[in-house]
């Protein structure tokens, strides 16, 4: 099922495909906010595979399903033949036998990939272990509504080397900016996927105040992420010095943003003070979802519309 046309990585889009759906996302959420009825996704299904908790991502593709006309059924490991073991192939073909485009939260990247090879549809990868590129599609919106285009910007990701922070790296091959990563020791990004990325566009940095220095976005996410709670006390400490506060605002760019995937544990990677604060522009980037989720629908279900 070669033709078909997932999103499982951000690099899966290029910057042709991105510039039009972030176009379309700015019409979609004005039609939305006017209350103007849009829907081309009439009778359409998505389904939507949970294996990891979720509050935005389940909401925004429900809901953004919904406004577009269609319908969202939900499933997760707890109470469908997913968690008994049904092989993730057979999953796949009957589930894209029943619907129009699906999307995953699941653990390893593996699975989805094996879906998708599997699907008779468009599979969306709503997050993994190692990406959440719907994430960084709301990011960029953000960033593009508050301050224009991102290319040749900073972006300074404090913290762990995860799932979020590997999107932003593919993410700043494909639109040409520069992430400065900074992570405790041990909790580097992997050399495979560094080699991967090259060094064109990123850049490691020992202390987080140095790769916050000048940055036109602050960026940090939980210090454990979902499927590593058993490492939890020990990133505790680990992570103790990487903690984005008002200081660390104040070395970046005199008029950085600051953003956080949410959810936020005030006091461990992040100060109150900055997320409650006017650089702040999480509850933005968290409506967001909902607007690019919907463009992405629409572009891989019905191509480019104008
Ligand atoms: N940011 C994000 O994906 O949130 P949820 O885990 O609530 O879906
Ligand atoms: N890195 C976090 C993101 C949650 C939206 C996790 O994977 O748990």
């Amino acid at each position: 099922m070669a033709d078909i046309k997932h999103f499982l990585q951000f690099n899966d889009l290029n910057l042709d495909e991105l510039n039009h759906i972030f176009a379309r996302t700015k019409i979609i959420k004005a039609q939305f906010k006017a209350y103007q009825q849009y829907w081309p996704l009439q009778d359409r299904t998505l389904v939507m595979i949970f294996e990891k908790a979720s509050t935005r991502t389940r909401l925004s593709f429900e809901a953004g399903m919904h406004q577009l006309g269609g319908s969202a059924i939900y499933l997760n490991t707890r109470d469908s033949q997913l968690g008994r073991g049904e092989p993730v192939e057979d999953a796949a073909q009957v589930i894209s036998r029943m619907s129009d485009i699906v999307m995953i939260r699941t653990f390893e990247q593996d699975i989805i990939e094996r879906f998708a090879a599997n699907s008779r549809v468009p599979v969306i990868n709503g997050l993994t272990n190692e990406y959440h590129p719907c994430q960084i599609l709301a990011d960029i919106f953000t960033f593009i509504e508050q301050k224009g285009s991102i290319k040749g910007k900073t972006v300074a990701w404090i913290g762990d080397s995860n799932n979020v922070c590997n999107t932003w790296l593919q993410a700043a091959e494909v639109l040409d900016f520069n992430v400065h990563v900074s992570t405790p020791p041990g909790y580097e990004v992997e050399v495979e996927r560094a080699n991967l990325y090259g060094d064109d566009h990123f850049e490691t940095f020992a202390d987080p105040m140095e790769a916050a220095r000048g940055a036109d976005l602050v960026t940090t996410d939980v210090w454990t992420s979902m499927g590593f709670e058993a490492e939890n006390e020990e990133r505790m400490r680990d992570f103790a010095d990487w903690q984005v506060d008002s200081d660390m605002m104040k070395i970046a760019a005199k008029d950085a943003l600051f953003m956080h995937c949410l959810p936020a544990h005030r006091g461990e990677e992040v100060a109150a003070e900055v997320i409650d604060g006017p650089q702040s522009v999480v509850w933005e980037e968290a409506e967001n979802r909902l607007h690019v989720q919907k463009a992405l629908m629409e572009f891989l279900l019905l191509g480019k519309v104008n």
